[in-house]
């Protein structure tokens, strides 16, 4: 059963983020093979997934959510252009407010309720403790503008995207904890241009296909994709705004920590069209499991050693892997028996 967000962690300072054995049990796998390669990899978001796992709703809601939502808050107060929505994407913040909290009430009634009368709402977040009532589409009856509200009340970063001469532009977005990009530096850019420091892709055609899939989305059909990458220590906040904070972590791994310090870090992503300013709403997820709770699965252990040892040089090199990458490998042998 899913389990009541009660816990507030950090990701930070101290990192004393855990993750329950429901939270391993459920976490997003990214692995279907021995070993990895770009692709086109989306599918459709079919709701509801499976009762209690990552895909049962629209937005998951987990153990972690006011640990995430206070890492979230700690980030806008530094650095408040982290979140941002240029003018001609106010209509998609109120599309972005009615679909998070019209799904959200639905899924989770116990954590939260929402109230439609006419133009006239009525939010409850129980587990915020934030209640308000406002008009929907005036902006002036928010305590602050629609995306940071919202943003501020749902787990995973958020960009969205205005779709114009068969292109995606990030014209809006919140985001906290992204791997490795700002939403400052990639604003107003499309599609092909914001991916322009991914290797390997382009060359295969995956941005052209990817590209006419999501401009095609219609409206209600979500979907998904699920990408990776690894961090050291349980941080969210590997953004290149603080990166003079983060940077210098990898070179305090030894054989002796990397197996609590390396993270998978799995971004759950969604796609959706929003039906008034048709726009697509992206959230990118991020779940985070140590190497070793994620190693308790033996299946799940040889898997990463297979795909770690075969990762494509390109890859390990973007990722920012190349420090450590032979150390992890090294590490994960232990639990493979052909290594
Ligand atoms: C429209 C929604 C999407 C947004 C907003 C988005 C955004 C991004 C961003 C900001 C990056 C980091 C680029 C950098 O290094 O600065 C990235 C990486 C990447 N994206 Fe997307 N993306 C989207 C959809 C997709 C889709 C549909 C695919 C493929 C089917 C895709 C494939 C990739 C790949 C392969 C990487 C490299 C990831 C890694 O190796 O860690 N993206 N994306």
């Amino acid at each position: 059963m899913r389990i009541a967000p009660t816990k507030l962690e950090t990701f930070r300072d101290d990192f004393s983020y855990t993750n329950s054995d429901f939270a391993i049990e459920r976490f997003p796998f990214p692995f279907p093979q021995d070993d990895y390669m770009y692709s086109v990899n989306i599918e459709p978001h079919t709701l509801p997934g499976p009762v209690d796992s990552v895909y049962e709703h629209l937005i998951d809601v987990d153990e972690h959510y006011l640990s995430e939502m206070r890492e979230r808050s700690l980030v806008l107060e530094e650095m408040p252009k982290r979140c941002l929505a240029m003018p001609h994407m106010e209509l998609a913040c109120w599309d972005m407010i009615d679909r998070c909290m019209t799904t959200m009430a639905e899924d989770y009634p116990e954590w939260f309720s929402l109230t439609k009368n006419g133009d006239q709402w009525h939010w409850h977040n129980k587990l915020l403790k934030i209640e308000d009532t406002f008009t929907f589409g005036d902006s002036s009856t928010l305590p602050m503008p629609p995306m940071e509200y919202m943003g501020r009340q749902v787990q995973g970063d958020f960009a969205l995207l205005d779709q114009r001469d068969g292109d995606l532009f990030m014209d809006a977005g919140v985001v906290t904890c992204p791997a490795d990009w700002s939403i400052a530096f990639d604003a107003g850019m499309g599609f092909k241009e914001w991916h322009g420091p991914v290797p390997m892709a382009n060359e295969m055609g995956i941005f052209d296909r990817a590209l006419k899939y999501l401009c095609a989305i219609p409206v209600n059909r979500p979907v998904r994709r699920l990408n990776w990458t690894l961090t050291v220590n349980a941080r969210m906040d590997t953004s290149p705004e603080t990166y003079s904070k983060w940077g210098s972590d990898r070179t305090t791994l030894t054989p002796e920590n990397i197996g609590k310090k390396i993270y998978l870090r799995v971004e759950l992503q969604m796609m959706d069209r929003m039906p008034r300013s048709n726009a697509l709403m992206m959230s990118i997820r991020t779940y985070l499991a140590s190497m070793e709770d994620l190693c308790s699965n033996p299946e799940w252990a040889r898997r990463l050693h297979r795909v770690m040892k075969g990762l494509p040089q390109p890859l390990v090199e973007y990722k920012g892997l190349t420090r450590y990458h032979p150390m992890l490998v090294e590490w994960l042998s232990q639990f493979d028996p052909v290594n």
